[in-house]
C-alpha cells in the first residue's frame, strides 16, 4: 500500500496532487485543435440543437457538481436544467420533457440511487447520458451516451479528483452545446476553450501554497462547527467544501447561501465560531464580504476564498486564501482545492482515518 501512495501519507493527497493530470487528461480526450469534439460520446449536433431541457441527476460530490453544472449549462446554453438528488428522483414520478436529456454524475458507475434514477429516465423514454469514471460499470453500460472522466482509479472514499474531472466534463459540455446552438460566437468559444486548458496549471499552482493552508487548518481541529457561505457558483463550491470538512474531520459543517444566512443560520454563530466564505464571483463579491462583516460582528472568526486581487478582503477575514484567475465560470475547478486541503489537514491534525472515515463507503450501492 506505501507503494501505491507513491510517497504521500494518504490516498487523499496524492489524488489531490494528480488533479492537474487529471483534468489535463479529460479535456485533452474531447479538445483537438481547439475545438471540442463530442463524437466520442456520441452526442451529435442535431441531438444538441433538439434538447430543449436538461435533468442532472447524481448523489454526494457528484450533485454537486450538478448544482455547479446548472449555473454553467444555464448561463451559457440558456437551456433549463433542474438539478436533483437521485434518491428524491427516482420516487417522485419525475414529469420529464420528451425532448430533455437525463445527465447522470457518478465516479463509480455503481450508485444505487444513480442507477436507479437512470433506469427510471428510461423507462419514460427520455434520452440518457452518463459522466462516468469507471469504464464499463453499470451506469456507463446502461446509459444511451457516455462521457468519460480520465481521473484513474480512486480510493480514497472522499472524492477529489473524480469531482475535478466530473466538473470539467460539464464544461465542455456546456461549451460545445453553447456554440452549437449559436448561443456564443467563436470567439467566445475558443477564449473558454483556451481558459479551459490553462485550468491544470493554475491547480498546480494553489497546491504549491498547500503549507500555508496547512497552518491555518492545523488550527481548526477544535472546531464545533463550521460554515460555508457563498452566492452563485460560490455557494456550490460552499456545498462541496463543507461535505469534504464533515466527512473526514468529522466537524459539523453546513454550507448556505450567503443570502439565507439571515433566515436562521446566523442565530448559531458565537464568538469564534468559524465561516468560511467563498467569493469568486465579481458581481456577487461585495454582497458577501457584507455577510462576512455581519458574521464578524457576531464573534464569527472569518476565513476567505477568493481571486487574486480582492486583497481588501484582508481588511475584514482573518484568513485569506487566493486562487488564480480565470473565467468566472471555470472558478470552481480552482477554488474548491484549497477547500480539500482544508479538510485534508483537519482531519490530519486530529488523527483521523483520511482515506476511509467512519461509516462511509467508497461506492453505495445499497439504498
Ligand atoms: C459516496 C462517495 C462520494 C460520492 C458519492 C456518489 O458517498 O463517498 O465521494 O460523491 O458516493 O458516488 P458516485 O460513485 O456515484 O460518484
Amino acid at each position: 500500500e506505501a507503494a501505491e501512495k507513491a510517497g504521500y501519507e494518504h490516498f487523499m493527497m496524492k489524488e489531490i496532487h494528480e488533479q492537474p493530470k487529471a483534468v489535463r487528461d479529460t479535456l485533452h480526450s474531447v479538445i483537438k485543435d481547439d475545438a471540442i469534439d463530442l463524437s466520442g460520446v456520441g452526442l451529435t449536433e442535431e441531438e444538441i440543437k433538439s434538447v430543449s431541457q436538461i435533468y442532472i441527476v447524481a448523489c454526494g460530490s457528484a450533485y454537486h457538481v450538478g448544482v455547479a453544472a446548472q449555473y454553467i449549462f444555464e448561463e451559457l446554453t440558456r437551456i433549463p436544467v433542474r438539478v436533483e438528488l437521485a434518491s428524491e428522483f427516482r420516487y417522485r414520478n419525475p414529469i420529464l420533457d420528451p425532448n430533455g436529456l437525463v445527465m447522470i454524475i457518478s465516479q463509480s458507475g455503481e450508485t444505487a440511487d444513480s442507477l436507479a434514477a437512470l433506469r427510471e429516465a428510461k423507462k419514460k423514454g427520455i434520452q440518457t447520458l452518463a459522466i462516468v469514471n469507471v469504464v464499463g460499470s453499470s451506469i456507463a453500460r446502461e446509459a444511451d451516451k457516455v462521457f468519460y472522466t480520465l481521473a484513474g482509479p480512486e480510493i480514497s472514499v472522499a472524492t477529489t479528483k473524480a469531482y475535478s474531472t466530473q466538473l470539467i466534463a460539464t464544461y465542455c459540455m456546456a461549451v460545445q452545446m453553447a456554440y452549437v446552438r449559436e448561443m456564443i460566437n467563436i470567439e467566445r468559444y475558443q477564449n473558454l476553450i483556451s481558459e479551459m486548458l490553462k485550468l491544470p496549471d493554475k491547480i498546480e499552482k494553489i497546491l504549491y501554497d498547500k503549507e500555508r493552508i496547512q497552518w491555518f487548518a492545523a488550527k481548526q481541529a477544535n472546531a464545533h462547527d463550521i460554515f460555508f457561505i457563498g452566492r452563485g457558483l460560490d455557494y456550490a463550491i460552499s456545498l462541496e467544501g463543507s461535505l469534504k470538512m464533515k466527512e473526514i474531520s468529522y466537524i459539523h459543517s453546513e454550507a448556505y447561501a450567503a443570502g439565507e444566512l439571515k433566515h436562521g443560520t446566523i442565530s448559531l454563530l458565537e464568538e469564534g465560531t468559524l465561516v468560511i466564505g467563498v467569493l469568486t464571483q465579481n458581481d456577487l463579491y461585495e454582497k458577501t464580504l457584507s455577510n462576512m462583516v455581519e458574521c464578524k460582528s457576531r464573534g464569527a472568526y472569518l476565513c476567505g476564498v477568493t481571486s487574486y486581487g480582492n486583497y481588501n478582503m484582508e481588511d475584514t477575514a482573518d484568513f485569506v486564501t487566493y486562487i488564480p484567475k480565470t473565467d468566472p465560470l471555470f472558478v470552481t475547478s480552482l477554488a474548491v482545492i484549497p477547500l480539500q486541503l482544508m479538510g485534508y489537514y483537519v482531519s490530519v491534525a486530529k488523527g483521523l482515518d483520511v482515506d476511509k472515515p467512519r461509516n462511509l463507503a467508497k461506492s453505495v450501492t445499497v439504498e
